[in-house]
């Protein structure tokens, strides 16, 4: 495994010279690595002769009052995990490397179609901003052939498949399931962060989708799921719920009945002090 901190280099270790005929798979992450990142790791080495991590804390995805400064950085361990899964090239370059000309805030808008506006976009503005600015600029260093996502950011996994397909980035979004804990917990760089309480009430989350998961086969309205959510809730009192909503799985279009051809899923976010976790399940299926 070579580890790159500079574009040039690593363009010329993935040129035609040294890569020619291979597939080249993508996992870009922002370190802190887990199970969850692990997985799209081998996945990504089992599929593609040449694989490349990118371990990358992009600072115009997180908001001014987000947790950029404490964001864990664990550099070696991460090295261990994406040896240990097969990756070929790590790409971890600073911010001066990335954003040579300086921070892009809002001089480099996208519209987004407006998935942006929902879920956590409506709580985090700008954020999915940053998130296309980064991997746009991570897709034009590596030109992959495949790109790996989890389905646990299922908003930027839509958000993605949307700008390659309008833009038309010639590689494949190939989308991973989530990886929990044992107890449910979706796997999360930020569940370090949790306080042992907070740790045992986050499965507020994962519960509450997979009620929600009950009550959509046996035909309720979603008027009832949110109904559940706010008796659940009482339940979890370390729990404080940002969003619970239901949406459809390509456009994230709302829903007051379940619209199986929408492929409806369930999107919840939660507060558990001052750590913010998200978690998502479909509902049909
Ligand atoms: P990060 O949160 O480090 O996640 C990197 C990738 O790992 C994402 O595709 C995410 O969905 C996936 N992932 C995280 N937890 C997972 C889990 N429990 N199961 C399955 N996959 C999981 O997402 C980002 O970084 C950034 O926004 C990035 C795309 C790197 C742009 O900066």
């Amino acid at each position: 495994m070579q580890v790159f901190q500079d574009t040039h280099s690593l363009k010329t270790a993935l040129s035609p010279e040294y890569c020619a005929g291979s597939t080249i798979g993508f996992v870009p992450t922002m370190g802190a690595l887990h199970a969850g990142h692990a997985a799209l790791m081998g996945r990504a080495a089992s599929e593609n002769a040449v694989s490349v991590a990118s371990i990358f804390v992009n600072p115009t995805q997180f908001g001014p009052k987000e947790d950029l400064a404490k964001y864990p950085r664990t550099l070696e361990a991460d090295l261990e995990i994406c040896k240990a899964q097969g990756i070929t090239h790590v790409f971890c370059p600073n911010e001066a490397v990335m954003y040579p000309e300086g921070r892009l805030t809002h001089e480099l808008l996208f519209g987004l179609r407006n998935l942006d506006k929902v879920l956590c976009g409506a709580s985090r503005p700008g954020h999915f901003n940053g998130v296309v600015q980064v991997v746009g600029k991570l897709f034009n260093i590596v030109q992959p052939t495949h790109a790996y996502f989890g389905e646990k950011d299922f908003q930027q996994l839509t958000i993605l498949r949307t700008l390659v397909a309008e833009l038309f980035f010639p590689v494949e979004i190939v989308a991973c399931a989530i990886v929990r804990e044992e107890d449910g917990l979706a796997m999360s760089s930020r569940n370090r962060y949790l306080q042992p309480e907070e740790r045992v009430q986050a499965l507020f989350l994962s519960r509450c989708l997979q009620q929600a998961q009950a009550m959509a086969k046996e035909g309720l309205p979603v008027e009832a799921l949110h109904a559940m959510v706010s008796e659940l809730l009482k339940a979890y009192p370390l729990a404080r719920l940002d969003y619970f909503d239901v949406r459809g799985s390509h456009r994230l279009e709302g829903m007051a009945t379940l619209q199986a051809e929408l492929q409806p899923r369930a999107f919840v976010a939660a507060f558990l002090g001052s750590t913010r976790l998200i978690d998502n399940a479909p509902l049909l299926g």
